[in-house]
Order: C-alpha cells, then sequence, then structure tokens
C-alpha cells in the first residue's frame, strides 16, 4: 500500500467551518434504487459547502447517452464496465459529495477503492419505502425485469449484506430530506470523531 492509500483522517477544518469535523475525504453514498442518494447528496454537498457529483450523470456525460441507452444498445455488463471506470477516476478527484448508482458498491474494485479514498455511508431503507419512491420515475431498466417490488426485494436480499460493509448507516427517513440529511451529518461527525481519537491512541 503507498502513503496515498493512508487511511488516517484529516484533522478537522479550523473554527466554525462549514465543513469542520468532515474526515478531509470524498462522501461517497451507497444504497438501493429510491433510497434518496442523489437527493441526499445534493444537500449535503450544499451543507458543507463541497461539489456534488452524481456518478450516474458522469457515466451518461461520458457515453453521450442515457443509462436506458446503454442498458438496450450494450447490455448491463458494458454499463457496470462504464460505472467502474468512471467511479475510479472520480474518487481520485479532491473531496466531494459522491451519489452512486445502487449496483455500484457491489463492484469489488469500487468497493475497495472507496474503503481506501473515501468515508462511505448506507442510506438504508425499507421495502415499501423504496417502491414508493421509485414508483416517481421511469427510467431505471432493472426496475422493467419484472414488478418493482419483486425487483427490489431480490436486490435488497443480495445487496444488503454487502451494503453493510460501509463506513456508516443511515437510515433513510421517508419524511423531509433534511431530516435525512441531518443524521448523516452526525452520523460523519462522530465517525470523524472516533477516527481522530483512534489515531491519538496510536501515538
Ligand atoms: C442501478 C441503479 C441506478 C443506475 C442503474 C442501475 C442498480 O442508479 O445506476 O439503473 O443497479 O441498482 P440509482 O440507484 O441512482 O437509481
Amino acid at each position: 500500500m503507498s502513503n496515498s492509500d493512508a487511511v488516517a483522517p484529516l484533522p478537522p477544518a479550523a473554527g466554525d467551518a462549514p465543513h469542520a469535523g468532515l474526515p478531509g475525504r470524498t462522501i461517497v453514498l451507497v444504497g438501493l434504487m429510491g433510497a434518496g442518494k442523489s437527493s441526499i447528496g445534493r444537500r449535503l454537498a450544499q451543507r458543507y459547502s463541497l461539489p456534488f457529483i452524481d456518478a450516474d450523470k458522469e457515466i451518461e456525460a461520458a457515453a453521450g447517452c442515457t443509462i436506458e441507452e446503454i442498458f438496450a444498445r450494450l447490455g448491463e455488463q458494458a454499463f457496470r464496465d462504464g460505472e467502474r471506470r468512471v467511479i475510479l477516476r472520480l474518487l481520485d478527484d479532491p473531496p466531494h459529495v459522491l451519489a452512486t448508482g445502487g449496483g455500484a458498491f457491489m463492484d469489488p474494485q469500487i468497493r475497495e477503492r472507496v474503503k481506501q479514498r473515501a468515508v462511505s455511508v448506507w442510506l438504508h431503507a425499507e421495502l415499501d419505502m423504496l417502491v414508493r419512491r421509485v414508483s416517481r420515475r421511469s427510467n431505471r431498466p432493472l426496475l422493467k425485469q419484472g414488478s418493482p417490488r419483486d425487483v427490489l426485494a431480490a436486490l435488497i436480499e443480495r445487496r444488503y449484506p454487502i451494503y453493510a460493509e460501509a463506513d456508516l448507516r443511515v437510515e433513510s427517513a421517508d419524511g423531509p430530506p433534511e431530516q435525512t440529511v441531518q443524521r448523516v451529518v452526525d452520523a460523519l461527525q462522530r465517525f470523524n470523531q472516533r477516527a481522530l481519537s483512534n489515531t491519538g491512541a496510536e501515538r
């Protein structure tokens, strides 16, 4: 492991800077479709005055077409390969808030790099809420492979044990997004305090 891979957190920003208490790393939001990664991520970035990046939008920009078109023309594997390239590149960028597509953290290479370079937050949500939320949009190819409820239930089985490897788990509130944002802020604060006191204990 090279020095640039070191996992020690940076000290919190001085004074009352808006990002005081942040670990100085990119914050990666993980979770199923409908968990609120983009909506929470955008607000979280505002709160910390950090850039917000939506990985799905970056993949579309790189491919010059929509995710639906990538799935339809090239298949899911091609989408996953593009997703991996784009996210590994984004993880080299200066700290920002990154909303990832629901399948990204399942990729071992992405997961490994996230663990080395970022702090990951799993936005956990129950099936009923996810079903309700995904019904507002119809551009997710995986949800057309069966009833959205069945697809999401199967994804919960398969993915939640892996999402549990994220640094933090936060319950996505069934209310105003600000409530979930506050939970993430609180969890990050605790995480960073723990990281700092562990660093101190080793000295
Ligand atoms: C996917 C989730 C989508 C998008 C693609 C595949 C998945 O992103 O990346 O349709 O595998 O769960 P959101 O989670 O942002 O909807």
